[in-house]
């Protein structure tokens, strides 16, 4: 497996592969590496002949008040496990490389659909976000991009910005990987205490209580949202950032489940904010 940190040299190698025909499939991350990270390459892996990672927290999608400095990195381990699961490159920029002039003075801004749910807690977040994977794209060139459903937001935020600006890739969506115990896997988890760790928990079995209420029969989201609030009351340690069931494409909030929707949660357990979500609906 090769690792790059200069822009010219991922280029040179993309150019080399996609002359002699190959395809390539694109897993971005921000390292820390865990199988649900692992699960977007095994992805990747299967439709493409070349698979490249990026590694690179990207301080432009993160507030003033968020983890940027305190966020797990630990690139030699991350290199071990993606080469494990089949990568070709891992591509790892600094931010002097990424952003030779910081901050950058164009910003790709997708409205609308960042209004709402993790855009309303994270002002500029959906725009770093969108930013720094257009210059990904522009740098990689991929024909698939891998990207979580556990970010949702960010998966629709990037398929409309790729429709809006004619990018030419193909975004591919994979389900969330979870624990055993049904917590779904992120590099924040890293942060809970033992006793957080058992506390969020409430995220993903709110998500399944609600499952059940809608498969007895009740639609309507304000009941849905109550039924999955208290649930994550009980926690003391938990603090709700929002409940929301929003229609899965458009992400406006529903007061019916008619369609296909999209129940949403972000809770902090102590000062760690994690989220979570599922599609239900429309079948
Ligand atoms: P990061 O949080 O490292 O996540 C990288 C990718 O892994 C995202 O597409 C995310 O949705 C996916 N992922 C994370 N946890 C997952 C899980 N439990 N199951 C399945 N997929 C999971 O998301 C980012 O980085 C950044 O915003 C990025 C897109 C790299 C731009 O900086």
């Amino acid at each position: 497996m090769l690792v790059f940190t200069k822009i010219q040299e991922m280029r040179n190698w993309v150019k080399e592969r996609r002359d002699s025909g190959q395809e390539i499939g694109f897993v971005p991350t921000m390292g820390y590496l865990h199988d649900g990270h692992l699960s977007l390459v095994a992805a990747a892996r299967q439709e493409n002949q070349g698979v490249v990672m990026s590694i690179f927290v990207n301080p432009t999608q993160f507030g003033p008040q968020e983890d940027y400095a305190a966020y797990p990195r630990d690139l030699a381990r991350d290199c071990r496990l993606a080469e494990e699961a089949g990568v070709d490159v891992v591509f790892a920029p600094g931010v002097e490389e990424m952003y030779p002039d910081y901050p950058p003075l164009t910003v790709v801004d997708v409205k609308e659909i960042t209004k709402g749910l993790c855009g309303a807690s994270r002002p500029g977040h959906f725009a770093g976000v969108a930013t720094v994977v257009t210059k990904l794209f522009n740098i990689v060139q991929p024909d698939r991009a891998y990207f979580g459903q556990k970010d949702y937001q960010q998966v629709q935020v990037i398929k409309r910005m790729v429709k809006d600006l004619n990018i030419p890739v193909t975004i591919k969506t994979v389900s969330i990987k979870r624990e055993e115990d049904g917590l779904a896997m992120s590099s924040r988890n890293t942060y809970l205490s033992p006793e957080e760790r058992k506390e969020a928990l409430c995220l993903s079995e709110a998500l399944k209580l609600c499952q059940e209420l809608y498969e007895k029969g009740v639609t309507a989201t304000s009941e849905l949202i109550e039924a999955m609030s208290a649930r994550i009351n009980q926690e003391p340690n938990a603090q709700i950032d929002y409940v929301a069931i929003c229609d899965a494409e458009s992400l406006v909030p529903v007061k019916e489940i008619r369609n296909r929707v999209v129940v949403a949660l972000a809770v902090k357990i102590g000062r760690t904010r994690l989220i979570d979500n599922m599609v239900i609906g429309g079948e």
